[in-house]
């Protein structure tokens, strides 16, 4: 694995699990999941995505760019839920809390493809993911996209940093693995990516 890359296999207990899964309820409660669109293209992407925190990340036609406002209503987005602060604070190891928390919804079809994580400005910062209900198949790769890559698996509750040489390395989800988690009373994956997007 890149140094910089850490995966801590059942980092949010099923109780964690459960009070974060409720909190990104009512997240998607104030700023409704939403289906972005590839730059140029136009091409709807299978994962539906809203935001928490001070700025969201989106896609649409004209390119990808962090937002203060939902791209369909218009409204701010949601406060960050104290419990992804506290994640943050537990695993960043960086001294400046996320602006930003990109929410992905997986339906069981759902995948994404490999791509790097570079519209913020602050690439000291980690990306922190956290997972929530089904498992999904995990590819990462290196710091350009033809080298090589390995596959594993992420459940409910785990958490990966990309921090140091791993900041800008390729990922991708493959697959979902549906009816794989109790977590999400309709099924399907949740992924939460904190970010550090402006310089502090
Ligand atoms: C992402 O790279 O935005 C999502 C990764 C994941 O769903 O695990
Ligand atoms: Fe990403």
């Amino acid at each position: 694995m890149p140094p910089g890359f850490r995966f801590i296999s059942g980092y949010l207990n099923r109780a964690a699990q459960e009070t974060l899964a409720a909190a990104i309820g009512e997240v998607i409660e104030r700023a409704p999941l939403y289906t972005p669109r590839m730059p140029r293209s136009g091409k709807p992407l299978s994962v539906r995505m809203t935001n928490c925190g001070a700025l969201g990340w989106s896609s649409d036609v004209a390119g990808y760019r962090y937002q203060r406002t939902h791209p369909e209503t218009g409204g701010p987005w949601s406060p960050m839920p104290a419990i992804l602060l506290e994640t943050w604070r537990m695993l960043a190891a960086y001294p400046h809390p996320p602006e930003a928390c990109l929410v992905n919804f997986y339906a069981p079809t759902a995948r994404m493809g490999l791509h790097q994580d570079r519209d913020e400005q602050d690439f000291a910062a980690p990306v922190l993911s956290l997972s929530l209900g089904d498992g999904c198949l995990f590819r990462l790769g290196g710091l350009s996209r033809k080298d090589p890559t390995r596959s594993f698996r992420l459940a409910s509750g785990d958490a990966l940093v990309l921090g140091g040489e791993a900041r800008l390395a390729f990922h991708g989800v493959e697959r979902i693995f549906p009816g794989s988690s109790t977590l999400l009373p309709g099924g399907g994956r949740i992924n939460l990516t904190l970010r550090r997007v402006s310089l502090p």
